[in-house]
C-alpha cells in the first residue's frame, strides 16, 4: 500500500531538507524519499534553518565519510535548539549506509537523532515520523522482506522536470562478491534485481517527461538478473536494449561495475546500442594478484586487461574508468609498482584512488601488517599523478574534435551552455537554450581545467526550433560498489 496523501490543503507544506554524501546511489534514493515525503505535505527548502525535518543520507565506505555525519549531528543539534527556542519543532533523521551500520549506537553517541533509518526501509519513513512523534525515537534498519520498490510512489511530473534531463534509475541493489576491504555487502545486503517491467515503466515515465539520459545504478550492476516479461532472468545487456527502445531516451549508461560479470550480452549491447555511451566505470582496485587474492576480488589483472579488451575489440572509442584502493593490508612496493604499471597499460580517461581505509566487521579490518600512513601519503599521490596525466592527455585528445554534447543547463556566464560529452566530460557552447535536452555536435577549440570549450557544428541549430529540456546540474559521482 502507498502511504496517502494526507496535507491538508489549508496547512502549508512542512519543510524538508535533506542531505546525501557518498554515491549516486543515495542521491537517487534522497529523491526517493523527498517523493515518498511530498505524500505527507513535506516541501523541499535548500536550508537547515527553516526545516521541519531534517535527513542526513549517509555512507559508510570510509571512515573519513562515516565521521562527517557526527560533526554535522553537531551543527544540527545547535539548530534543533535554536527551532525550540523559537517554538518550532525540528526532527532529525539519520539514513542511508550509517544508519544500517550503526543502528542505535546513533542514537546514543547523538541524543539529537529521532529517527535511524537503513537504505532497505525508508519507505517506512512516514509511519516512523509518526512512532518518533508518539514515542520519542524511532529505529528501522531490518532488511524488511517485502520490496521497497513496490511502496514507493512515482515521482511528480514537476519533480522530474526539475531533476533534468539525465536522470539515475536503480536496478540492482547489494552484493553478494564480499570484497575484504567492503561494507557494502553488510550496509546494503545481498544482490536483488528490480524486475524488467517496473524498469521499463520508470524509464517512460521520466523520457515522457523530459529526460533524455538514463543511467542504471547499481552496487554491482552487471550481475543485474532481473525477472523480464518473459518470466526468466535478464541480464543487463538485455535489459540495455529494452530500454534503448523506449522514444526519447538517447544515451545510456551504467555503474558501478564488477570485472568477473562482464558477460557477452553486455559487450553485445556495446556493440550494438549507439544509445549506451561508450564509457565503462570497472573498479579494478588493484594491479598486483597477490594483493587482488587478499582482497577477495575474484579476478587477477590479467583477466581484468582480457575484459578490457572485449569492449575494445567492439567499441574502437571505449574509454574507461576505475577505482584504486593504495595501502591495502601486505602491499608492498612491488604490489604498488604492478598496480602503476596497470593504469600505464590501460590509460584511463579518469579514476578515483582512494586510501585504504579499515571498516569494522570487514575481514581486511583484523589483518596485520598494514602500511605504514607515510607510505599511503606517497603512494596515493604518485598514482593520482599518473591517472590526472591520463586524464588530462585524454581531455586534450578532443581538441580539434567534432563531439556529440547532449546539452544539460545553462553555464555560468550569460549566452553558455553546458552539456556532456559521451565521456561525462562538461562541454561549453555559447548558444540559445532551446539546445537543451538535444545531442548536437560541437567543435571542440580549448580546455580550461577538466571543461571543453567550442562551438555548434551544426548550421541554424541556433536558430531551429528545439524541444526545451527542463534544467538542473547533473551529478557525475559514480555509484558506491563492485
Ligand atoms: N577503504 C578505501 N576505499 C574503499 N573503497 C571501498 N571500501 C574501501 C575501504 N575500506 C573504495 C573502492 C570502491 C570505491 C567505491 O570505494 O575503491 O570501488
Ligand atoms: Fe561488492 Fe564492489 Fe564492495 Fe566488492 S567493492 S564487496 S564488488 S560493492
Amino acid at each position: 500500500m502507498r502511504p496517502s496523501n494526507s496535507q491538508d490543503p489549508m496547512t502549508p507544506p512542512r519543510k524538508l531538507h535533506i542531505k546525501s554524501y557518498g554515491c549516486q546511489m543515495n542521491v537517487y534514493d534522497a529523491q526517493r524519499m523527498v517523493d515518498t515525503l511530498a505524500g505527507e505535505g513535506f516541501a523541499e527548502t535548500a536550508t537547515v534553518d527553516d526545516a521541519d525535518l531534517v535527513i542526513l543520507n549517509t555512507c559508510h565506505i570510509r571512515e573519513k565519510a562515516a565521521e562527517k555525519v557526527y560533526s554535522e549531528l553537531g551543527r544540527l543539534r545547535l539548530a534543533k535548539d535554536e527551532a525550540a527556542r523559537s517554538g518550532r519543532q525540528m526532527r532529525i533523521a539519520v539514513a542511508g549506509c550509517v544508519a544500517q551500520a550503526e543502528g542505535a549506537e546513533i542514537i546514543r553517541r547523538a541524543p539529537v537523532v529521532d529517527v535511524v533509518v537503513g537504505p532497505q526501509s525508508y519507505h517506512h519513513l512516514p509511519q516512523l515520523l509518526a512512532r518518533a512523534n508518539a514515542e520519542g525515537r524511532a529505529i528501522e534498519t531490518e532488511f524488511p522482506v517485502e520490496d521497497k520498490f513496490a511502496f514507493l510512489p512515482p515521482p511528480g511530473r514537476e519533480a522530474i522536470r526539475a531533476r533534468g534531463i539525465s536522470a539515475f534509475v536503480t536496478v540492482q541493489e547489494g552484493c553478494d562478491k564480499f570484497c575484504t576491504f567492503c561494507v557494502v555487502p553488510y550496509t546494503r545486503g545481498a544482490e536483488v534485481s528490480r524486475p524488467v517491467s517496473r524498469i521499463v515503466d520508470d524509464v517512460a515515465r521520466l523520457a515522457d517527461n523530459g529526460v533524455r539520459e538514463i543511467t542504471l545504478i547499481g552496487q554491482n550492476v552487471n550481475a543485474y538478473h532481473g525477472e523480464g516479461p518473459d518470466g526468466r532472468a535478464w541480464s543487463l545487456g538485455h535489459l540495455l536494449h529494452r530500454l534503448a527502445e523506449i522514444p526519447g531516451i538517447v544515451r545510456l549508461r551504467y555503474a558501478t561495475s564488477h570485472p568477473c560479470d562482464v558477460d557477452d550480452s553486455l559487450i553485445a549491447a556495446h556493440r550494438d546500442l549507439p544509445a549506451l555511451m561508450p564509457f565503462v566505470h570497472l573498479p579494478v582496485q588493484s594491479g598486483s594478484d597477490r594483493i587482488l587474492e587478499a582482497m577477495n576480488r575474484r579476478h587477477t589483472a590479467g583477466d581484468y586487461l582480457r575484459t578490457i579488451d572485449r569492449f575494445r575489440a567492439v567499441r574502437q572509442d571505449i574509454a574507461f574508468s576505475s577505482d584504486f584502493i593504495v595501502g591495502f593490508p601486505g602491499e608492498r612496493a612491488e604490489d604498488f609498482a604492478a598496480t602503476l604499471a596497470l593504469v600505464t597499460q590501460i590509460g584511463y580517461a579518469a579514476a578515483y584512488s582512494f586510501k585504504y581505509s579499515p571498516r569494522p566487521g570487514t575481514p581486511a579490518a583484523e589483518m596485520q601488517e598494514t602500511v605504514s600512513a607515510a607510505d599511503m601519503d606517497e603512494r596515493l599521490a604518485r598514482l593520482q599523478e599518473l591517472i590526472d596525466s591520463q586524464q588530462s592527455a585524454f581531455n586534450k585528445a578532443a581538441i580539434g574534435t567534432t563531439v556529440d554534447v547532449l546539452f544539460e543547463r545553462p553555464g555560468r556566464n550569460p549566452g553558455q551552455i553546458v552539456g556532456r560529452t559521451a565521456y561525462l566530460q562538461p562541454a561549453h557552447v555559447m548558444a540559445r537554450p532551446e539546445i537543451m535536452g538535444r545531442v548536437l555536435p560541437v567543435r571542440i577549440d580549448s580546455l580550461e581545467r577538466y571543461s571543453l570549450l567550442g562551438e555548434l557544428a551544426v548550421s541554424g541549430a541556433n536558430r531551429a526550433s528545439l524541444p526545451a529540456g527542463a534544467i538542473a546540474p547533473s551529478a557525475s559521482r559514480l555509484v558506491t560498489g563492485a
